[in-house]
């Protein structure tokens, strides 16, 4: 039997995993034409000064463009192109004008970022634990955590897996609360092929960071069905001016959050592969999933019943040392690098418990935060009621990123071949590195 790669054997892994992203020559067209054109803003020069409609009136721009194509790709009538996935979050936390001290409920297994725009608006995270099998959030937990100071529910479609949609827009009917969906991770995520992400809630973000699966390397987009929400994205991103207004007219305290021209040229040639991408992702995980049910202790996330369309951005894999005769995750890892396949832990522990908590002033008569509050919320408490999310954190998740599955089948086979591998030499490698 061929040695474990971290004690001295060959690599399980001899073909490498395709690379990410992946561009050919129209993408480089697109960005030579957008830089030989010298227009790299998505506005025409002459009608700012004019005084003119804010949103232009000389051929169309390539940002204009790709929201046009990146709403019809998602059924929805509107997109936004912004700066970065979580100006996004930003622009939708004060587009459903959260007041100081409201609170908005999330899951505390997600990029900080999720976190970071409810704290921005002088809001209060409220997290909900993840459910075990899905590390989406636990719908079931979610009425529990309502408070008279609740404005919206913000789940996260966590590794381009769809929340249970349905459940929370109920919940959200029933309690008056907006429902924003962080889909950064989630491009092209369907239910039933039908209704995307975007058209759950208010409105949906993506991010476009260089590791997702629609990237310009950094970028991001907010995408709704509501005119009304299209309008104060518009405006947001766009210093507070509104459409048919004077270009030095200003609605709204707000930023410059636009997209450049190389990024929607980017975006555009990136999305036209998205579909296809999106497929064979699926096509590689579910005979993926279907290989794994042989080995125990490494349980894929359970996916949303009918989702049709996945993005994969992660493939996550719940690892139980128990099974593993005692070998922790973390020398699991190493093994599995060692072999050729790069995973990760992931987050290694939840969003509140970054130090950003210690440090803001969550308590004091003067913090925005307790306004119109009795009391303060402890986030000390949220670790006893998440043991999902910290269990996933300290010794459970896996992640395998979403480019070893755009490959053929005999790369997914080479990552099963270096699993069943360590399986194999579980009790060699535990001695190694823990002794008996
Ligand atoms: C769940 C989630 N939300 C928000 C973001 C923020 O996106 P960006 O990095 O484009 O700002 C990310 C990025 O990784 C994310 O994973």
């Amino acid at each position: 039997m061929n040695r474990l790669a971290l004690l001295g054997g060959e690599k399980a892994v001899r073909e490498p995993f395709p690379e990410w992203p992946i561009w050919d020559r129209s993408d480089r067209q697109a960005v030579v034409d957008v830089l030989e054109s010298g227009k790299w803003w998505m506005y025409a020069y002459g009608e700012a000064e004019l005084g003119s409609e804010a949103d232009g009136a000389g051929p169309r721009s390539q940002v204009e463009q790709f929201e046009e194509e990146l709403a019809a790709f998602h059924h929805v009538k509107h997109a936004i192109a912004v700066t970065n996935g979580s100006t996004a979050l930003d622009i939708c936390m004060r587009a459903i004008d959260l007041a100081a001290g409201d609170e908005v409920i999330t899951t505390p297994y997600t990029f900080f970022a999720t976190s970071q725009c409810i704290l921005n608006a002088d809001a209060l995270p409220v997290y909900v634990d993840i459910d075990p099998e899905t590390y989406n959030i636990d719908v079931t937990k979610i009425e529990e955590a309502i408070t008279p100071r609740t404005r919206a529910i913000m789940p996260v479609h966590f590794s381009g897996e769809l929340a249970d949609v349905e459940a929370i827009g109920r919940i959200a009917d029933r309690h008056g609360l907006r429902f924003i969906e962080d889909a950064a991770q989630s491009q092209g995520v369907s239910l039933r092929g039908d209704r995307f992400v975007g058209s759950f809630g208010d409105a949906a973000i993506f991010s476009f960071q260089a590791s997702k699966c629609l990237t310009c390397g950094e970028g991001g987009a907010i995408i709704t069905d509501s005119d009304e929400f299209a309008e104060a994205a518009w405006s947001l991103r766009h210093y507070g001016r509104v459409k048919n207004g004077l270009w030095y007219e200003h609605h709204r305290l707000a930023a410059n959050s636009r997209m450049t021209e190389f990024q929607g040229a980017l975006l555009r040639t990136q999305l036209r592969r998205l579909g296809e991408q999106n497929s064979r992702r699926m096509e590689n995980v579910d005979y993926f999933y279907k290989k794994m049910e042989e080995v125990e202790g490494l349980t894929p996330v359970n996916l949303h019943p009918d989702a049709k369309t996945h993005s994969h951005y992660l493939v996550m894999l719940r690892y139980d040392a128990s099974r593993w005769g005692g070998l922790s995750r973390d020398i699991f890892l190493e093994a599995l690098n060692a072999e050729g396949v790069p995973a990760f832990a992931g987050y290694s522990f939840l969003n509140f418990q970054n130090p950003v908590f210690y440090r803001l002033d969550l308590t004091s008569a003067q913090s925005p935060y307790m306004a119109g509050r009795q009391k303060p919320i402890d986030y000390r408490d949220f670790l006893e009621k998440c043991p999902n999310a910290d269990r996933a954190c300290r010794e459970e998740a896996v992640w395998l990123m979403h480019q070893l599955f755009l490959g053929n089948i005999s790369h997914v086979d080479a990552i099963i071949r270096a699993i069943v591998k360590i399986k194999e030499q579980q009790a060699e490698l535990h001695t190694s590195r823990v002794g008996q």
